[in-house]
Order: C-alpha cells, then structure tokens, then sequence
C-alpha cells in the first residue's frame, strides 16, 4: 500500500465511522439521506448493479441463500400476478418468472428497468417506470417482493413503501421482503464493538412497527449472513465464510442474528 492509499485509508476511516456507534441503543439515519433522496439514487445504474449478485463473492454466496429461502416461503404456490416492488433490474423477477403468470416491475429507474426488460419474458411481465409515491396502481397482487429497498429508504419513504404495498396486497397475498442492514446481527454489532460501523441499520422493531402499523402480520423470518457482511474482501477465506452460512442456514435459520433477513409476511 502506497502513502497516498494509506492516508486516504485513514481519512475515510475517521470519515465514516461514529466511534460513539458502540453506545447506540438504535440505528443512526443514513449520512446520505442529507445530499441525495433514494427516489433517484439508482438513475445511473443497471447492468452494472446486477452483475454484482454474480461478481462479488460474499454477495453471491448470500444470494443463493435468498434464492433458497424465497423458495421455502413460496412453498410452491402459484403465484397469479407478482409485483416486484423497486425491482431494479429484475434479480427476484427473473428468479420468480417460472412460479408466476404474470409480473409486474415498478421502479422509478428507467435505466434498472432496462436491463430488467432484457433479461424477462416481456410477454409475461409489464413495467412502470415511475416513483411509487405518485402512483396507484389499481390493481391487486398475491405476490409483492421487496428486495435491498427497506433499510436503504428514508423513513418517511419506507412509511409510505409499507403502506402503498399493503394497499396493493390481495386477502390472501403475501410478502416477501428483506433487510439487509439488521442492526442487532452479529457482524454489526462486532462492527461496532471494534469501532468500524457508522452506526447505520434498520432493526426488527423498526420492521415490525412498519408492519404492525398497516394492518400487517409477519408470519416467519429466516436470516443468514452470521459471520461477516463484507462482499468483497474478509481475513476468513470464503470457502469457509461459504461452508459455514450454507451450514448454519440448514441447521438454524429462525432467528434474527444474520445481517439479512428475510421477511414473509401477510394479512
Ligand atoms: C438497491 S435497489 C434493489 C433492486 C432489487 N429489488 C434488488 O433487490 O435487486 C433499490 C431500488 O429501489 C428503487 N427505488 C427507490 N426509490 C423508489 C421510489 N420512490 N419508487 C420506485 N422505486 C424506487 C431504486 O431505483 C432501486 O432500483
């Protein structure tokens, strides 16, 4: 590592870390929520965010974990009309495009759905290209996925999430969402105790209260991701990192000690 590398090391290091985080008793808000509004966050991404799910390890190995859990919470219905909510490119489309008739992909990022719009069956799935908070969509769904949106969104903007996809969920619909930023998981509360955490995350509660406060049930959670929520670089090998998750998602997945979980949830 050369000097300059080095000092902009540490510059981002006392940049982004709140050595206090070790004392919170709840997640901090997100620093970017001052400068930029999540609505636009993705305008400029597509192929590129999607190829990540394949590209970057510790990514991947927790993707084929929500593959496998989207599956068991499915437990092979037949999904009539599916809305992927804040699809972007289409990562839990594709993935749910043999279980369903017909898919609907709303996201306010023309150039996400792009690449959405070349990797489904345009035959089988429409598109609406707009911010969620300015629509109604009129219609009905037994299926809504909301994937990497919850924690990410400002809180009115997960407010209003929760409510425009309760308003949209059919008697009998179901849920499946997660978050990916569970503050009380084991690597974020290690990444707090070693001063490396800037102290952002969403919790159970603030889930549940989202839930709870739109007439909405959680019916189970499973999560994964127990020993480290780094994608790129960790000191364990992820040949282990891999091997243990895979493990421990067998063994015991019905806690809230994973940085992600996945939510199903009903009516
Ligand atoms: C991190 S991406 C997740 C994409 C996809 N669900 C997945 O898991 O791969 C979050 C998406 O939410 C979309 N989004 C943010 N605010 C939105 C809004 N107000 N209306 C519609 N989509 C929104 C962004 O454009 C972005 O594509």
């Amino acid at each position: 590592m050369n000097l300059i590398k080095l000092k902009n090391f540490f510059v981002n290091y006392f940049k982004k870390t709140k050595f206090y985080a070790i004392f919170l008793f709840k997640p901090l808000k997100k620093k970017y929520w001052k400068v930029k509004d999540y609505t636009t966050s993705h305008y400029n991404k597509g192929e590129d965010y999607h190829e990540k799910f394949e590209k970057l390890v510790g990514r991947k190995i927790i993707w084929d974990l929500e593959k496998k859990i989207i599956t068991e919470f499915l437990d092979d219905k037949k999904i009539s009309h599916h809305l992927d909510f804040a699809s972007g490119t289409g990562r839990i489309a594709q993935f749910l495009e043999k279980n369903t008739d017909h898919q609907y992909l709303l996201d306010s990022s023309k150039k996400m759905l792009e690449h959405a719009k070349k990797i489904l069956d345009i035959n089988k799935s429409t598109f609406f290209d707009e911010d969620f908070t300015k629509i109604n969509l009129d219609k009905k769904f037994d299926l809504i996925t909301a994937f990497r949106f919850f924690p990410n969104a400002e809180i009115f903007l997960r407010k209003s999430a929760m409510k425009f996809i309760s308003e949209h969920l059919s008697n009998n619909g179901i849920i499946i969402m997660n978050n990916h930023y569970n503050f009380w998981s084991l690597p974020f509360i290690f990444s707090r105790l070693t001063f490396r955490s800037d102290g952002f995350g969403m919790s159970h509660k603030e889930v549940k209260e989202l839930v709870e406060s739109n007439h909405l049930k959680i019916y189970e959670y499973k999560s994964i991701g127990l020993l480290t929520n780094k994608e790129r670089k960790t000191i364990l090998p992820w040949s282990f990192v891999s091997k243990f998750e895979n493990y421990f998602y067998k063994k015991f997945s019905n806690h809230l000690i994973g940085y992600n979980v996945l939510y199903l949830i009903g009516k």
